[in-house]
């Protein structure tokens, strides 16, 4: 007994020594030759410090996670994922026996990455957002307090990869530089709007505009669902609004709508990028496709026919009809049961056609509605002439004097200048897409202006973050939906995220100049501006999938 105990002692000896013997020493980076300012971080981080000695990934660097939750577990595999598609190196979770330099991602409720977001901005759900990232020698650690702030860590460490579309096979280190990057929120509303309405876009679509916005850290996606010329959404109580108002788009092509199934699974896909879902019904305007559905809506006695043109403002539904209450309740039911963000858009814009004291008493009734359901209201400007109050939102578009009005009623404000903001707008006179009613927005125009400041007389306390809307009257696929957000998006991305003394357009732009990489590895079709020297791939680009 004693004998075999003994032996299987050397044994267990003799396999340790014989495993760390076969162990490669780890890999390590003397001097770095790469640092952050020379990878184009977007949006700029709060306090980047550099040290000399780079992390090295390579094959045998492996993820760790501070614990084994499901969440946890699918941060892990998030990353593993997108350094997968972006270098080729497929990194182990959590392996038994780890060997060489470790990705740590962290949940640490002590570390000093407690809240940092402006208070004024405070908002239940997008709260938590800073990180700290540090990259050792041997161990590169990204740290949150909260789970929000682990996903943007980790897409700054997406960022931090060298951008070379080399793969594995001629790049066998990928070395990121050394330091740490402690970095939190300027705005906690940092919004992307579409407009699936004058064109419809797949769930496919959507999910990959999605993605695109993580990268940048948005992590607003408005959904301007219903207009005269589409309503997108299934509501159960009232079928033929999508059987019927969903059936055309501009053009006068097919349009299409989502079920209550897919939008749940969109708004799953958007909650796992840390990206709130705001649903809008545009209303009392832009409603001409669900009257087409239900004649009653109108007022008028007239039923509409399904409109495929660009025209604004000739539609409105009847203010006076309590059955009209009746399915408006309806609707932001069951929009909201599905839609776990804390807004409800209720649109308000554009109500030509609306009496104004029909208008007044229409976004009474409905703000109501929208707060019963449990959401905040938010509505376009012009909503502020009702009887709105200090708890309605007012998202700020083309009026100063509505910006005026909500800051008098003590409202909270989203930028979304159209001058500044609007995603749709043409970059010059001969752009193929876009409109330019409110004028030319180059990629300059669309960086250097300062939100702080821009709406005369709005306090910054009463700026709850800025949105960048893009209407559909003139795109209908991923490819056009991304010439117009691209490269103008990443800008209104920095604009929220970072603080104004961190951005400078000379600056901003030799980093934005390498975003042409990332455009390239993932087939963004971006518009290739005159005005940013882009950076083509160092290396024979070998792309493999998208990162
Ligand atoms: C808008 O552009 N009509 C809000």
């Amino acid at each position: 007994m004693t004998f075999i105990t003994s032996k299987l002692r050397y044994l267990i000896l003799f396999a340790v020594l014989f495993l760390t013997a076969c162990q490669k020493p780890m890999i390590e980076i003397e001097q770095g030759i790469s640092d952050f300012s020379a990878l184009g971080l977007i949006p700029i981080p709060a306090a980047i410090e550099e040290d000399e000695h780079g992390f090295p990934m390579y094959k045998d660097t492996y993820i760790k996670t501070s614990d084994t939750t499901a969440f946890m577990l699918h941060m892990a595999q998030f990353t593993a994922e997108k350094i997968f598609h972006h270098s080729g190196l497929s990194l182990e979770i959590n392996p038994e026996n780890p060997r060489g330099t470790a990705i740590e991602l962290e949940i640490t409720p002590t570390e000093e990455t407690e809240v940092k977001t402006n208070e004024h901005n405070m908002d239940p759900n997008t709260t938590g957002e800073s990180y700290k990232i540090s990259v050792g020698k041997s161990i590169l650690k990204i740290a949150s307090a909260q789970p929000s702030g682990l996903f943007r860590g980790i897409q700054t460490l997406r960022q931090l990869i060298p951008n070379q579309a080399a793969t594995i096979k001629n790049m066998p280190v990928w070395e990121i530089p050394g330091g740490t990057i402690e970095d939190a929120p300027n705005y906690a509303f940092r919004g992307a709007m579409l407009d699936v309405a004058r064109h419809f876009f797949t769930i496919q679509e959507v999910k990959r505009y999605i993605d695109l916005l993580a990268y940048y850290k948005i992590n607003i996606l408005h959904l301007h669902l219903t207009d005269d010329q589409g309503w997108r959404i299934e509501i159960k109580k009232w079928p033929k609004l999508t059987e019927v108002g969903g059936e055309k788009e501009v053009g006068g092509g097919t349009g299409g709508f989502y079920t209550q199934a897919q939008y749940k699974d969109l708004v799953a896909y958007a909650n796992k990028h840390f990206i709130t879902i705001i649903p809008e019904v545009d209303m009392p305007g832009h409603t001409n496709a669900a009257s087409v559905a239900y004649p009653f809506l109108n007022g008028n006695g007239k039923t509409p026919e399904l409109y495929t043109g660009t025209e604004v403002g000739f539609s409105t539904w009847d203010a006076n009809n309590e059955k009209v209450y009746d399915f408006v309740t309806d609707v932001v039911n069951e929009i909201s049961a599905m839609s776990p963000g804390p807004y409800f858009h209720l649109g308000g814009d554009e109500s030509h056609v609306t009496k104004k004291p029909d208008y007044i008493k229409f976004v009474n009734r409905v703000s109501e509605i929208v707060k019963q359901a449990g959401k905040t209201p938010i509505g376009w400007d012009e909503i502020v002439t009702a009887d709105t109050d200090s708890t309605a939102i007012a998202q700020f578009w083309a009026s100063e004097k509505n910006a005026a009005i909500a800051v008098q009623k003590g409202m909270k404000v989203i930028l979304s200048p159209a001058k500044k903001a609007y995603l749709d707008m043409q970059y010059k006179e001969d752009s193929p897409y876009g409109l330019h009613w409110a004028g030319y927005v180059p990629v300059d125009t669309a960086y250097i202006w300062t939100p702080e400041t821009y709406a005369k007389g709005v306090p910054s306390e009463l700026i709850l973050g800025i949105e960048a809307p893009l209407w559909s009257e003139t795109i209908s696929n991923s490819d056009e939906i991304e010439y117009l957000a691209f490269p103008r998006l990443p800008g209104y991305a920095e604009l929220a995220w970072s603080s104004p003394e961190k951005r400078d357009w000379n600056e901003y732009k030799g980093r934005l100049a390498l975003q042409s990489l990332f455009f390239d590895r993932n087939k963004v079709n971006y518009y290739p501006s005159e005005k940013i020297d882009w950076v083509s791939p160092p290396l024979a680009p070998k792309t493999i999938g998208k990162d």
